[in-house]
């Protein structure tokens, strides 16, 4: 990519999408195309054809896609299977024909079988069952990757995937009921120090083992992989390290200030034990992450404070 490259950043009001256009913007990439889901209903194939027919991107982030939570999963199935395939179709097709140089589709590790190894290589892709919650999602983005590598090779269309670890970071989603783990944890340490508490709930056990990325470290792992990869295997992002939700609790409680107890209920909220992504195909590469989960988190909080005006 050169500074003047013509660069369609899909999603760029999302979380992933706007620390793309953050990171792109400081290193001086300076004629980014941004288009919002209303002026630019990505599902609609006309409208996707004509945008890319007038402005010629000659780079695209695929950041788009409709996402939500196991609730909004398991309820609108239809939903997260015909606008994902939709969103993805149009945009990598278009791209292939108005002859873009690369194009970068974001998966996520709800790709891979329910019981794949752990730490999960690229390799697990397509070798078992997929979780049932959000096997219409994941079937979606599994068809987005196949239709990448499909386009490399009938066409040597350049079009990479990329499958992100969980994310945290500036402009997450606070809300009280359907947030993340992190921002939901930052939201109930930060009240309850506020009211003065001694004690805050979380649901599980607090053993299972989790992964987390900054989304500017993302952006950064997204920008490398658009400058020095292609080729046709997916590319996990992750950090390589994992802790336990009682451990990430105890880390989000001091870097908020919380001082309380935390205690943990209903262990049927779990979830799978363990889930890390293998991402030494990334390392080989020569990428890894800036910060640490503490300084990612400390970032987190501020931008949480900005956010609700605390
Ligand atoms: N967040 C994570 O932890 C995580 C982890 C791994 C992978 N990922 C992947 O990263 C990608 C982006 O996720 P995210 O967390 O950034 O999601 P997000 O914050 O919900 O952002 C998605 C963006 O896509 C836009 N969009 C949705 N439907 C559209 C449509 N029909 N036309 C135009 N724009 C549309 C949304 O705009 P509106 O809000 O206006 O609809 C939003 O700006 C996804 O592919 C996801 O699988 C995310």
């Amino acid at each position: 990519m050169r500074e003047e490259s013509r660069i369609f950043v899909a999603g760029h009001r999302g979380l992933v999408g706007s620390a793309i256009v953050r990171r792109l913007e400081g290193a001086g990439y300076s004629r980014l195309l941004l288009r919002t889901h209303g002026e630019l209903d990505l599902t609609s194939q006309a409208a996707v054809a004509r945008f890319f027919e007038d402005e010629r991107p000659e780079y695209v982030f695929l950041a788009a896609a409709r996402v939500g939570g196991i609730h909004a999963n398991s309820t609108y199935p239809a939903d997260f299977i015909r606008d994902n395939l939709l969103i993805q179709t149009n945009v990598i097709d278009s791209a292939y024909r108005t002859g873009a140089r690369k194009l970068q589709f974001l998966g996520s590790s709800c790709i891979y079988p329910r019981e794949a190894p752990q730490p999960i290589p690229e390799d697990a892709l397509l070798t078992g069952p997929l979780e049932k919650t959000n096997e219409s999602y994941a079937v979606a983005k599994i068809a987005g990757i196949k239709h990448c590598q499909a386009l490399r090779r009938q066409h040597g269309f350049d079009a990479i995937s990329v499958m992100p670890t969980n994310l945290y970071g500036l402009g997450d989603n606070y809300h009280p009921e359907n947030s993340h783990v992190i921002p939901g944890l930052i939201r109930r340490f930060h009240e309850a120090k506020a009211d003065g508490s001694a004690e805050v709930v979380v649901w599980g056990t607090g053993t299972p083992l989790r992964e987390f990325l900054h989304v500017d470290d993302l952006a950064d792992a997204l920008v490398f992989l658009m400058e020095t990869y292609s080729g046709e295997e997916i590319v996990n992002i992750g950090t390589g390290s994992e802790l336990t939700i009682r451990e990430l609790a105890e880390l989000v409680a001091r870097v908020v200030g919380y001082r309380g107890r935390i205690r943990f209920e209903r262990p049927e909220m779990d979830g799978t034990p363990r889930k890390l992504l293998d991402s030494h195909r990334l390392r080989g590469m020569g990428w890894s992450p800036k910060r640490s989960l503490e300084e990612g988190l400390a970032e987190a909080y501020a931008d949480f404070r900005e956010t609700v005006g605390a």
